[in-house]
Formats: structure tokens, C-alpha cells, sequence
């Protein structure tokens, strides 16, 4: 074959590996066996072997590419990556709405957005050209940490961004903003990388067979994963990406546009979020959710409501490192029965004696847990 023909083959196998790629990972489709993708892929590598320098940063054969880092650098947002505030009861979450409200008289109803609360990694993910290059961790909100080649790894991560959709009516003006951003500017994500409850026991089985460390809760899995030195291991823990916001403005007006906006450009957003145009609704999409845990393929704790008017949620501004305009309603912890194995007295700083619990492990919500404080009557009944 002439390097001509290879450049447009090669395009070709990484449009069609591409494609299914995100059918299965963030569609969850399969339209292809695995033999055959493999076949694809393994042709893709031969070629790119063969001329190494069409070898491009979003080839598919780029996903695991990159060298074990000694330490990762450290990144400045250009935008805070904030926090958010917990409430965990109707009476907590009416208080937070009542407070709000004062905060915008001249708005009599304003419409709420809700959606599940990941239990994993906020990460950002930024995009040039349309290309990835590069994905940093929260750390503590102004600067984070560079783990662009771990972030590669995942899959429902596009190194690429492309426009899905066939959008037609109110949509359609975005896909001018949309076809612009892939070929010059920038674009930044942010999400949260997790794991799914198959995995994290598949994990925490391999760990203990070789007498390695259990990671207590996925979240623990999801950073430490992340934050591996050596991208091949955060390949090995096949973790997910779930996008929330989009940092750049591409003309969305509300949250809820801006869920539709990432879903277009290719990410996997959260299918269970929509409008709330009432508290009431708040508490039976809370009520829904709860029921729905179990039965989710990965782990979450509670929901997060903000206000969808966009405008509005800058308006009510950031009290510490969180927004004012959102919140997260949590679940109440599980329970979980255990023995108490042993109970020691734990010195404290000052000197006070806390009698705590050795317990069988238990698993609460995801969580492992070995011991308890014992601090007074209630608690060790
Ligand atoms: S919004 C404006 N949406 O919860 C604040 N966060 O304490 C930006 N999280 O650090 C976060 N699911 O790691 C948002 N659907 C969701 C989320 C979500 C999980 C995490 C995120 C953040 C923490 C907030």
C-alpha cells in the first residue's frame, strides 16, 4: 500500500474503532463482536507501526501509549473546581431553599435541576481543537493534579471529541457552537471518574488473593486508581466517566442544556437527571432515586440539586469553596449488623480515654468499616 492509502485506511479503522467504542461505553451497545474489533484494532497497530510518524495523540492505540510518570505536576484551574454543600433530610434541604430564596425575591419559582451524586473522583478533562490533552484532579479546588495519561485510559473519555446527534428544533443551535469548538478553541469537562460495584469487588478479590491492599470504599479505588504513577495499572481497574458540567460556554442557558450539550459531544451523562419544578418533586426524584441504588451498575450518595437557571446559580455566588445555588442531598448511611470482636481504650490527644470497637468488617454503603468510638449510650446500643 502507498502512504497515501495507509493514512486514509488508518482513518478509516479509527472512525469505525472509535464508533463502537462509544456505542459500548457510553451508549452501552454492541454492534460489533469482540473478535472482529480486536481484528480492527490489531490492524490499526500493524500499520501504525509501519509508518510511526501518522501515529496521532487520539489514536485508539494511544489509550495505554503513555510512560509511567515519576510524580505528577501540578495544574491551576482556570475555574475553581468547587464543592458542595451536604444536607441530609427534607427539613436541611428546605432550609437551604428557604435561604436561597430570600436571595432572589424577584424570582418567584425557580426551576431545580436534579441528578445522581457520583461516588468516585471529580476530575476535569480539556479538550484543544477538539483533542484531549489534558485531565487534572480536583485536589484542593484552585489546583489539582496532572494525570492526563491515567485519564486516557478510560474509555468513555473521547480523546477526540466528535458531534452525536442528529439534533433538530431548540438543539440545533448548538451544533454550530458544538462543530466550531472541535476544530479551534478550547473545551473543558468536568465529571466523575468511577467505578462500578462489579469491578470494585472483582478488585478487592484479585487484592486479597495477593494479599495486597482492600481499597475500603470505591471512591478510595476510583482516586487511588487514578493516581497511580504507572497508566498501564489504571487501564488494568477499567474505571467510567460520568460528565457533569461544562466549563465552556457554548451558549447553554440552563443545566439541564448543559447536560444535553455534553451527550453531544460524546460523553456519558447521567440519564436519571431532570427538572424539578417543585419541592415536592425534589423529595419523590430523592425517594426514586434511593429505591434505584441497588439496582445501579455503580455506586452514588445521594442527588445534587441546583438551580437550572444558569444566570441565577451565578448570581447566588460561592460561600467558601461551594456555590450557594446547589446542593447535595445525601442518603442516610446504611446499617449493618457485625460482632464486636474486642473493645480498646484509645488515648486521645488531651489525654481522654474513647473506648473503641474492634469489629468484624462490615461493608455500610460501600464503605468498609472495622471499628467504631463508642462516645455515648446511643451509639453503643
Ligand atoms: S456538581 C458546583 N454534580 O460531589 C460543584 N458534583 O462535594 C460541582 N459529584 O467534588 C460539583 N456527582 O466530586 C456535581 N452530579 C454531580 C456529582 C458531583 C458527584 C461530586 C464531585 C464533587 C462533590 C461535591
Amino acid at each position: 500500500m502507498k502512504k497515501q492509502e495507509v493514512a486514509e485506511r488508518i482513518q478509516k479503522l479509527r472512525k469505525t474503532i472509535d464508533r463502537h467504542r462509544y456505542l459500548y461505553h457510553v451508549l452501552d451497545r454492541i454492534e460489533i463482536s469482540d473478535a472482529a474489533l480486536d481484528s480492527l484494532k490489531h490492524e490499526l497497530k500493524k500499520l501504525e507501526d509501519e509508518f510511526p510518524d501518522l501515529i496521532t495523540p487520539d489514536s485508539p492505540t494511544q489509550r495505554v501509549g503513555g510512560e509511567a510518570q515519576d510524580k505528577f505536576q501540578k495544574v491551576r484551574h482556570a475555574v475553581p473546581m468547587l464543592s458542595l454543600e451536604d444536607v441530609f433530610s427534607e427539613e436541611e434541604f428546605s432550609d437551604w431553599h428557604t435561604r436561597i430564596k430570600k436571595l432572589i425575591p424577584d424570582v418567584r419559582h425557580p426551576e431545580l435541576f436534579g441528578e445522581l451524586k457520583f461516588d468516585g473522583l471529580a476530575v476535569s478533562v480539556l479538550y484543544e481543537n477538539g483533542i484531549f490533552v489534558r485531565g487534572a484532579t480536583r485536589g484542593d479546588g484552585e489546583t489539582g493534579e496532572d494525570v492526563t495519561q491515567n485519564l486516557r485510559t478510560i474509555e468513555s473519555i473521547p480523546l477526540r471529541l466528535e458531534f452525536h446527534g442528529a439534533v433538530s428544533g431548540r438543539l440545533a443551535a448548538y451544533e454550530k457552537a458544538i462543530r466550531r469548538a472541535l476544530v479551534s478553541g478550547m473545551v473543558e469537562v468536568r465529571g466523575e471518574v468511577i467505578i462500578t460495584k462489579k469491578n470494585f469487588e472483582k478488585i478487592n478479590a484479585a487484592q486479597k488473593r495477593k494479599s495486597e491492599k482492600i481499597y475500603a470504599n470505591p471512591r478510595n479505588l476510583a482516586a487511588g486508581s487514578i493516581r497511580q504513577l504507572d497508566p498501564a495499572i489504571t487501564a488494568s481497574r477499567r474505571l467510567d466517566f460520568f460528565a457533569y458540567e461544562l466549563v465552556t460556554d457554548m451558549g447553554q442557558k440552563t443545566h439541564s442544556e448543559e447536560h444535553e450539550l455534553l451527550a453531544l459531544l460524546g460523553f456519558k451523562s447521567d440519564t436519571e437527571a431532570k427538572h424539578l419544578s417543585s419541592m415536592k418533586e425534589v423529595y419523590v426524584f430523592h425517594e426514586a432515586v434511593s429505591k434505584k441504588r441497588d439496582a445501579l451498575d455503580y455506586h452514588i450518595d445521594g442527588i445534587v440539586v441546583q438551580m437550572n437557571d444558569n444566570a441565577l446559580f451565578g448570581r447566588l455566588g460561592v460561600v467558601g469553596k461551594a456555590p450557594r445555588g446547589a446542593v447535595a442531598f445525601k442518603f442516610p448511611p446504611e446499617e449493618a449488623t457485625t460482632h464486636v470482636l474486642d473493645i480498646r481504650s484509645q488515648v486521645g490527644r488531651t489525654g481522654v480515654l474513647t473506648p473503641v470497637a474492634h469489629l468484624e468488617p462490615v461493608s455500610i454503603g460501600g464503605v468498609v468499616v472495622s471499628r467504631a468510638t463508642l462516645h455515648n449510650m446511643d451509639e453503643i446500643e
